[in-house]
C-alpha cells in the first residue's frame, strides 16, 4: 500500500493505492455521517459492487455514463433521488466509476446542499491516476466539455487496481497515455518504466502496474498541492491537452477516447516544441516511439490541420485569446510558452496529423 498526501487551501486528503482497499471502503467514512450515497453505472456494479454491497448501509445512485450524460439535468435528477430518499447535510457521496462517475459524483456532492463531502473511488486507470485527485469537478455544456463546474476536495481517493481486470483493453490503454504523460512531465524514471516496460504494462503484471499508477498519483499530488486552482505548476498537467481537446470537440467526442486524444496532442505538442528549438531530435523521437507503443490510436482521416488550429482559441484554458502551450524541454521537464507563431502551430499540427 501507498498513500500521498493532498494539501489544499481547506483540508488535507490521502489518495491511496492499495489492491482490495475497497473493501476497506467502511473504514474512511467518518463518525456521525447520515446517509451515504454510492454513485455509480450499471456496469462498475455489477462487476465490483459486491466489494462495498453489505459492508456499510448505502443507498445506491445510477448515473446513466457515457460523455453525452455528463450534463446538469442528470445531477438534478439524482440530487431529487437523493432528497427523496432523506439525504441531508450529514450525507455522504462515495463516487464509485470512471472519470465521468468521478466528476458528477464531486460536483453533485459540491453543490447539494450547498455542499457535503465525497469519498472517490475511480475505477478506470484515467481516473485513478487523473480525474479523481485534485478536486476538479463538473458537467458539459453542448458549448464545451467541463464548463460547469466546482473545486470540490475529496475527503479520501481509493484506488484499488484491482478493479482493473474488468476494464476494457481500449480504455486501458487509452488511461496509459495519460501516465506516459505524468513522466514526460515530471518524472523520467516513470517515462522510463513505461518505454522499457509495455509488454509488461500492457500486460497488466500486477507489480509493474501498481508502480505507473503509484508514481503518477504521486505526481498529481505533488502538483496540486502546489496549486490547486491552476495558476501556474498546475498547468503542467495540461501537456497534450490543448491540442488534444481540439481533436475531441472537432470530432464530437465520437471518434477519440480522452487518452487517446492526449496521445495526439501530446505527439503535437513534441513537434512544436521541436520546431520552436526547444527540445532535441533525440528525446522527441523516443517520447514519439513510447506512444506508438500504446497505440495505435482511432484513424485521423479527414481532420483538418486548419479546423484544429481554430479550435485552440476557444479553449477554456485560452486566456484572452493567448494560447498557451505546455511543451517539454527533455523528458522529465516541460514550460508554459506562449507567443509562438500560427504558421509554426499549424505546422506541428500537420506533423502529427501525418
Ligand atoms: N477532474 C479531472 O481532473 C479530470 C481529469 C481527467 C479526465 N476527467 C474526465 O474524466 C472523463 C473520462 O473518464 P474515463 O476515461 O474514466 O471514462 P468513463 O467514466 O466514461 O469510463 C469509461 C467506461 O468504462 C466503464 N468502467 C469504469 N470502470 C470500469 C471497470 N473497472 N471495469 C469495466 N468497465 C469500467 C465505464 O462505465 C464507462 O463505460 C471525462 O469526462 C474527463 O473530462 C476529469
Ligand atoms: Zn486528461
Amino acid at each position: 500500500m501507498s498513500s500521498h498526501a493532498v494539501t489544499t487551501r481547506t483540508q488535507t486528503y490521502r489518495a491511496i493505492v492499495e489492491r482490495g482497499i475497497l473493501r476497506r471502503t467502511a473504514e474512511f467514512i467518518p463518525p456521525r455521517t447520515g446517509k451515504v450515497f454510492v454513485l455509480t453505472t450499471s456496469d462498475v456494479w455489477e462487476f465490483h459492487g459486491a466489494k462495498l454491497a453489505g459492508r456499510f448501509p448505502h443507498v445506491v445512485l445510477f448515473h446513466p455514463g457515457g460523455e453525452p450524460n455528463k450534463r446538469l439535468s442528470v445531477i438534478e435528477d439524482l440530487a431529487e433521488q437523493m432528497a427523496a430518499a432523506g439525504a441531508d447535510r450529514s450525507s455522504l457521496v462515495i463516487a464509485f466509476g470512471g472519470g465521468i462517475v468521478n466528476d458528477g459524483g464531486g460536483f453533485l456532492a459540491a453543490i447539494f446542499m450547498r455542499g457535503i463531502p465525497v469519498i472517490q473511488i475511480p475505477t478506470t486507470l484515467l481516473a485513478q491516476v487523473d480525474a479523481a485527485v485534485g478536486g476538479k469537478t463538473g458537467v458539459n455544456l453542448v458549448s464545451g466539455k467541463n464548463l460547469i463546474g466546482a473545486f470540490h476536495q475529496p475527503l479520501a481517493v481509493l484506488i484499488d487496481p484491482d478493479v482493473l481486470a474488468t476494464l476494457p483493453e481500449r480504455e486501458y490503454r487509452a488511461g496509459l497515455f495519460e501516465i506516459v504523460k505524468a513522466g514526460i512531465i515530471r518524472s523520467p524514471e516513470l517515462f522510463e518504466l513505461m518505454a522499457n516496460r509495455s509488454h509488461d504494462v500492457l500486460a497488466r503484471q500486477p507489480g509493474v502496474v501498481d508502480r505507473i499508477i503509484d508514481e503518477s498519483v504521486k505526481i498529481k499530488a505533488e502538483v496540486v498541492t502546489a496549486d490547486e486552482r491552476e495558476s501556474d505548476l498546475r498547468k503542467i498537467l495540461n501537456f497534450g491537452h490543448t491540442i488534444g481537446h481540439a481533436l475531441e470537440a472537432e470530432t464530437k467526442y465520437e471518434r477519440f477516447l480522452h487518452g487517446e486524444a492526449v496521445c495526439f496532442g501530446m505527439e503535437a505538442a513534441v513537434r512544436l516544441a521541436q520546431l520552436t528549438g526547444m527540445l532535441g531530435a533525440a528525446d522527441a523521437e523516443r517520447m514519439i516511439h513510447t506512444f506508438r507503443l500504446y497505440g495505435p490510436i482511432p484513424s485521423l482521416d479527414g481532420i483538418e490541420a486548419g479546423n484544429l488550429f481554430g479550435r485552440l482559441v476557444k479553449d477554456k484554458k485560452t486566456i484572452q485569446g493567448t494560447v498557451h502551450f505546455v511543451l517539454p524541454d527533455r523528458i522529465g521537464n516541460v514550460k508554459v510558452v506562449t507567443g509562438i507563431a500560427d504558421a509554426i502551430v499549424l505546422e506541428a499540427i500537420g506533423m502529427a496529423l501525418g
